[in-house]
């Protein structure tokens, strides 16, 4: 006798898919990604030691996907601490880059290490005179092995097509990454919370734990999925975690969701939202009273509004419904919305029986341009 045996299912344990595995480790990701790298409140990484980037004047983060939103993510951080940095879709690189010189870094945003338009994108920076960095999850990969420099965000293996765990290891990677880029440059101006950002690094795997626990998406993704549209908004950081659940959701659900920056929203979406497009507005305690307005301006055409971010703030009580977010730094407060639009995008895609793990039409790791 024979029984149809996928090795790889094995790996999945006790869930029934590895997308779901891979959000349920996120606790241990973050730990990883964390383990020894702050020092006594300053950002230390093994190979980089301070003053490596002392000559760096601008910084281009390339990358593509889920990748790419992290890139925004950390580009936010970056800018914040007085760094000049842009994120760039790495297929757009060469005719977007602007100028490069040796005192551009540009780091390589990639998980698996191997995307053809990322690796492309820094080879062409790489000429033009760029100095490299790779930050990825896999050790000995193309990126690492041509950049100068490699970042490991130490996520473990991610088999799921869609990203999960490996953007919250990058997004806390790009977090530290900024600490340490700032603690270089001489013009930087870190930010003065940044101490407390970082101090706030030690309870955030547990805080993913309680989010994973505590979740209320499977019950929200079910009231939710007769709707024609799903939107997500945000604002600054919100933005990239609005538009990385947007990505999630339509990948793995095939429903139609686009994300928007909040503002955004009234200058042509918002022609769309009807009482058959819920809004997700993603919110961080930090500046985001204008995701109020624009998250009220929505649910006076009728959309259902979900809030995803700390209970404590006026978008919690406006909304239709409400994803709780552990009140803490406004940077991890991001990143655990995001963990929140996983779990919807994740419940919406079981109930619809897709197959979650290998969405059609998408690869894991694109190797053409
Ligand atoms: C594909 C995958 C995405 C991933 C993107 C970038 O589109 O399906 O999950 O975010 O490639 O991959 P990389 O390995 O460069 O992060």
């Amino acid at each position: 006798d024979t029984v149809d045996w996928d090795p790889q299912d094995a790996g999945k344990g006790e869930y029934d898919h590895y997308m779901l595995k891979e959000i349920h480790s996120q606790p241990t990701a973050l730990s990883n990604a964390i383990d020894g790298r702050v020092v006594d409140g300053e950002v230390s990484f093994e190979d980089l030691p301070p003053g490596t980037f002392a000559d760096v004047e601008t910084v281009q983060l390339v990358a593509c996907g889920t990748s790419y939103h992290a890139s925004l993510f950390g580009t936010h951080l970056l800018r914040s601490a007085g760094v000049s940095a842009d994120a760039i879709r790495a297929s757009e690189y060469e005719p977007v880059s602007g100028p490069v010189d040796e005192r551009t870094l540009v780091v390589a945003v990639t998980q698996s290490g191997e995307t053809a338009d990322t690796l492309d994108a820094v080879r062409t920076a790489s000429d033009r005179g760029a100095r490299s960095l790779a930050v990825t999850n896999v050790v000995g990969s193309t990126a690492a092995r041509e950049a100068d420099d490699a970042l490991y965000i130490r996520a473990g293996p991610e088999v799921g097509v869609a990203a999960t765990k490996t953007f919250s290891s990058q997004a806390v990677t790009l977090a530290l990454l900024s600490q340490r880029l700032a603690a270089d440059l001489p013009e930087a101006t870190p930010p003065a919370d940044s101490t407390a950002m970082l101090e706030a690094l030690d309870d955030l795997p547990n805080q993913a734990e309680s989010v994973l626990a505590e979740s209320r998406a499977s019950a929200l993704a079910r009231e939710l999925l007769d709707a024609r549209s799903y939107f997500f908004i945000g604002r600054g950081l919100g933005r990239s975690v609005a538009l990385e659940g947007a990505l999630k959701f339509k990948e793995i659900t095939y429903e139609h969701a686009e994300g928007f920056a909040s503002g955004a929203l009234k200058h042509g979406p918002l022609a769309l939202v009807t009482e058959e497009s819920p809004v997700f507005a993603v919110y961080t305690g930090g500046e985001d009273g204008k995701t109020t307005t624009n998250a009220t301006e929505a649910r006076s055409r009728g959309a259902p509004i979900v809030a995803v971010g700390p209970d404590d703030h006026p978008l919690a009580d406006a909304a239709d419904a409400h994803l709780s977010v552990p009140d803490t730094h406004p940077v991890w407060t991001a990143l655990l919305a995001n963990v929140q639009l996983q779990l919807v995008s994740y419940h919406a895609a079981a109930l619809l029986d897709r197959p979650i793990d290998k969405p059609r039409n998408l690869a894991k790791s694109v190797t053409v341009e």
